[in-house]
């Protein structure tokens, strides 16, 4: 008899405390300006979204970043001796599809993919997806947020750690130290790690990617409202909030912000004010830095890490850094 497919997928998001989500976010709602994690995007809705977003002929870094991994993988992948793949916000899994399928046929059933995001509905239709295309692979995914859970991830050998999507850009510099430092702190001897990178480039570029024409990045902006409001019981009317993105140089970053086209008033379970927001008022939801190879270089040093290969599109839209602990 043959065996059946190997998976497993098991949640320590969805066990974490409930107060423990509702407080954070009620903290960024009191805090003026107003912010929300970006983690928190990431409902069903939002995760699909997402990955609307990432067909958008705006927006770039997707398409960029899988034509560098089409040109890059068959070259490096074979030869790098590793069991597991850890992937990082794995979100979909059309960029862990591109690095199975240079795995060589033979060790693919050695191969064990080890997804971790916060999106079990995501992981769940991934999962599904990757077994009728690799029927061999074992799967053992990880519902988790890997910036603070990263201690549930298995303790391996012969690891191979993938961020991908420029997700990284969504930390600020220190947290994105940290998440590396807690990544190279995982990793033995002969470990890698890869990490997709959008990178600095012309404004209007990069303004476009998160203002599309048929407005998908606007409901994703709004989405997590929708979340928020799931979450803390509230009545929040997304619809009464407009899409602001931009490129703050400054920062080195693009930002993301609801902004509140009245005034708004949301009763909160528990609170004994209601929360009220001005017309023009902000949210802020997102960060997305882009990096130059200054700042890459920055991160891996105060990050622990030791930059190994980078590899980039033409134009240097965007890298894919490999490094090792250091
Ligand atoms: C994949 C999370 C890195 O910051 O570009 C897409 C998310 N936000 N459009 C990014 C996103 C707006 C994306 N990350």
């Amino acid at each position: 008899m043959e065996n059946g497919p190997d998976v497993s997928i098991r949640d320590s998001y969805g066990r974490m405390d409930p107060s423990e989500k509702r407080a954070e976010l009620v903290r960024g709602l009191e805090n003026r300006p107003m912010s929300l994690p970006s983690r928190y995007f990431y409902d069903r809705r939002g995760s699909r979204l997402f990955r609307e977003i990432t067909r958008l002929e705006e927006y770039y870094p997707a398409r960029t970043e899988k034509a560098i991994l089409r040109n890059v993988l068959p070259g490096i992948i074979p030869g790098m001796d590793f069991r597991e793949l850890v992937e990082l916000g794995s979100g979909d899994c059309s960029k862990i599809s591109m690095v199975l399928e240079s795995i060589p046929e033979g060790s693919l059933a050695e191969t064990r993919y080890i997804p971790v995001d916060v999106s079990r509905s995501a992981m769940e239709t991934s999962a599904l997806e990757l077994l009728t295309r690799f029927p061999g692979l074992r799967i053992r995914g990880i519902v988790a947020d890997f910036c603070r859970q990263l201690d549930e991830v298995p303790e391996g050998r012969r690891r191979l750690f993938l961020l991908f999507s420029g997700t990284v850009g969504n930390f600020e510099p220190d947290e994105a130290k940290s998440l590396l430092k807690g990544i190279a702190d995982q990793m033995e001897e002969g470990d890698s790690f890869i990490m997709g990178v959008d990178m600095l480039k012309e404004r209007s570029l990069m303004e476009d990617a998160y203002d599309d024409i048929e407005g998908v990045t606007a409901c994703f902006n709004r989405n997590i409202l929708n979340v928020t409001g799931g979450i803390l019981s509230a009545d929040i009317p997304s619809k009464c909030f407009d899409h602001l993105s931009f490129f703050n140089d400054d920062e080195s970053r693009m930002e993301m912000h609801p902004v509140a086209r009245s005034d708004i008033r949301i009763e909160i379970p528990h609170l004994e004010e209601p929360l009220r927001i001005r017309r023009g008022e902000r949210i802020h939801t997102e960060n997305s830095y882009k990096y130059t190879t200054g700042m890459l270089e920055d991160l891996a040093e105060g990050g622990g890490m030791r930059i190994m290969r980078m590899f980039s599109d033409c134009r240097d839209w965007f890298s894919l850094v490999e490094m090792e602990a250091s």
